[in-house]
């Protein structure tokens, strides 16, 4: 039992999930506490087939009763509630508060052994990324509500959330002309043997990954070498990951292939690219990590490092001399050393190579090549209203939408055609846009509104990564509105001195900006569902006591000007537990909407 704890301990912490509590047969396993990672569902997916995978391979040693173990593995994604107590130094999780431990664990009686089943919370987090077989409607012990359960199979092969995007269907794209003309122009030079390296840089969902198909789609006909690799969340510390992959596409090499057709195809490859390079095919084996000849390993690792990275240079420059290719890298954000090691080393041998490196990144990551004359960087913008509009419409592929429904989701997506794709998903879903007979319109009232949670999960995880101060300073500023000024915001907050300087970072970040200096100096969250996703990472007790205490606060700073701002006051009264206070404003707010004939308001 030990050993196999242990295992299952090891590979939790490879996907960075937290082992909540062992017990005499099991774990309890949290991925998204006590950070959130983006893709924390996926983590717990991968780590699920790890186990149940290194069960079936692990010999019963030391055994006197040879009695196979048997392994199930159970997901559910939802909120939880950890109360945390401080012991000395550490802070251990004490108590759970929610039924998603007990869902997962219910989640069992329905796993036959060496199987992963997941509830359709997960599934929907994780769909296109495995393959699954559905395993019906189960009604968990103890709970009500009749749920989907899936077995999850394997890996699907399609690793990312874009790609699961093109096999369900790509939005048509809206805008984007003067991005795809300059990575043109950028190409027109690669062709003339200027090597050229882009950067394509911005915000999760912005639509960088979209602009680098939609180059491709339009270069796939011309005689070239394509080649992507990929940096993901959890692989900073694995060495030569999107390498790896560029290899992979490269020689043809299939996750499934035995090592004697990778050994083939790799031969094969490298005669093909150039005969003298011959040199070079122990150091590819090293990476695919396939078994190779004893100079390679006698050499000591920096020598080793060096000559790999010299290599793989030869490789691809030799190649490029075939026909131009185009090199694409992925979320240069969670690149590994070594791959970023040897990007640096490429890029300085390009500019008179055929070579296109297309890099793409999350606003953050410095590069050390920014400032080379051969570099570009493009900044796809958020979508204007018109465009989010149009993507709404194809969306539904029908003209007929709402004003209103418009303008709802508009509001919530700033911009950002991820979020306006989820919006409209999640919306669905919760039956919060219907199709009538005059076309789409909203079905609820705006305040039910959620933000999905495949959103929630990206601004997460940005949140739970910031500072401990600057959190607090958000999630603070997040109960007073999307705009917020500095002096109310001091009021409540108990960190003055530094306020000031941690208001800074977050702009810094780009998650606020200023709005205006006079006459107060006034901040706004520059997406709403930052503000609101920072709000919901509040307890609800919290929030109340926050509100009641900005309500006294206003009282005090309006004081003759109280008319002007009962609404204000009433929004806060409402969410605080002063439900007199509440009522008083609401009534006065009414009074006041009634005077000037706005009756829908009153
Ligand atoms: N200009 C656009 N028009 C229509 N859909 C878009 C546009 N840009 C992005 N999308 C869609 O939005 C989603 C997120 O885009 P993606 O390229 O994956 O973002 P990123 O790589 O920046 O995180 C994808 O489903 C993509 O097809
Ligand atoms: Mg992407």
């Amino acid at each position: 039992m030990r050993t196999h704890l242990d295992v299952s301990s090891k590979l939790v912490s490879r996907f960075e999930g937290r082992i909540a509590r062992y017990f005499d047969d099991g774990l309890l396993v949290y991925f998204g506490y006590p950070s959130a990672h983006e893709d924390d569902a996926k983590r717990a997916v991968c780590a699920g087939l790890e186990i149940v995978d290194a069960f079936g391979q692990l010999p019963l040693e030391n055994t006197q009763v040879q009695l196979p173990l048997q392994v199930r593995v159970g997901i559910h994604t939802g909120l939880m509630v950890i109360g945390e107590m401080k012991v000395k130094d550490t802070r251990e999780p004490i108590e759970i508060v929610g039924g998603t431990p007990n869902i997962a664990a219910r989640l069992l009686s329905v796993a036959e052994p060496y199987t992963v089943v997941i509830s359709s919370a997960t599934y929907r987090l994780v769909e296109g990324l495995f393959e699954y077989h559905y395993l019906g409607l189960h009604t968990l012990k103890g709970f009500s509500t009749p749920l989907d359960v899936y077995r999850v199979l394997h890996e699907s092969g399609v690793r990312s959330r874009f790609d699961v995007s093109i096999t369900k269907g790509l939005t048509p794209l809206v805008g984007r002309e003067k991005e795809v003309e300059l990575l043109l122009e950028c190409w027109e030079q690669v062709k003339e043997g200027a090597g050229q390296v882009v950067t394509i840089i911005g915000d999760a969902g912005i639509g960088k990954s979209r602009l680098l198909y939609e180059f491709r789609k339009l270069i796939e006909d011309e005689k070239i070498l394509y080649l992507e690799g990929r940096c993901i969340s959890y692989g900073k510390s694995i060495s030569y990951l999107p390498v790896t992959d560029i290899i992979k596409k490269r020689f043809r090499i299939d996750n499934l292939d035995t090592e004697r057709t990778i050994r083939k195809n790799i031969e094969k490859g490298i005669r093909d690219i150039d005969p003298n390079l011959e040199g070079s095919i122990p150091f590819l084996y090293d990476i695919l990590s396939i078994e190779t000849d004893a100079l390679l390993k006698s050499l000591d690792l920096r020598d080793k490092r060096k000559r790999t990275l010299e290599t793989l240079k030869n490789i691809i420059l030799a190649d490029s001399n075939l026909r131009p290719l185009v090199v694409a890298v992925e979320n240069l954000h969670w690149i590994d050393g070594a791959s970023e090691e040897f990007l640096t080393f490429l890029i300085d041998n390009i500019p008179s190579s055929k070579i296109m490196l297309i890099l793409t990144s999350r606003p953050g990551y410095r590069a050390k090549w920014s400032e080379k004359s051969y570099h570009i960087q493009i900044a796809p913008s958020r979508l204007s209203d018109k465009e989010v509009e149009e993507m709404i419409k194809s969306i539904l592929d029908s003209e007929r939408v709402t004003g209103e429904l418009i303008k709802l989701v508009t509001n919530k997506a700033d911009g950002i055609p991820f979020y306006v794709e989820e919006i409209i998903k999640s919306f669905i879903e919760s039956e919060i846009i219907v199709r009538r007979e005059d076309g789409y319109s909203i079905s609820k009232s705006i305040a039910e509104v959620d933000v999905p949670d495949t959103i929630q999960d990206i601004i997460m995880a940005r949140i739970d990564r910031l500072e401990e101060n600057l959190k607090r300073t958000l999630q603070y500023a997040s109960v007073i509105g999307r705009e917020f000024s500095y002096k109310l915001l001091k009021e409540i907050i108990e960190i003055e001195e530094e306020l000031q300087d941690y208001l800074t970072q977050l702009k810094g970040l780009e998650l606020i900006y200023e709005k205006s200096l006079f006459p107060d100096l006034e901040y706004r969250f520059k997406h709403s569902l930052t503000q609101e996703v920072a709000y919901n990472s509040l307890l609800i007790k919290r929030r109340k006591e926050l509100h009641g205490k900005i309500g006294e606060i206003l009282e005090d700073l309006y004081g003759d000007k109280l008319e002007e701002n009962y609404e204000l006051l009433a929004y806060h009264y409402r969410r605080s537990t002063r439900d007199e206070k509440a009522v008083d404003y609401l009534t006065l707010a009414g009074d006041k909407s009634a005077k000037i004939y706005s009756t829908e308001d009153a």
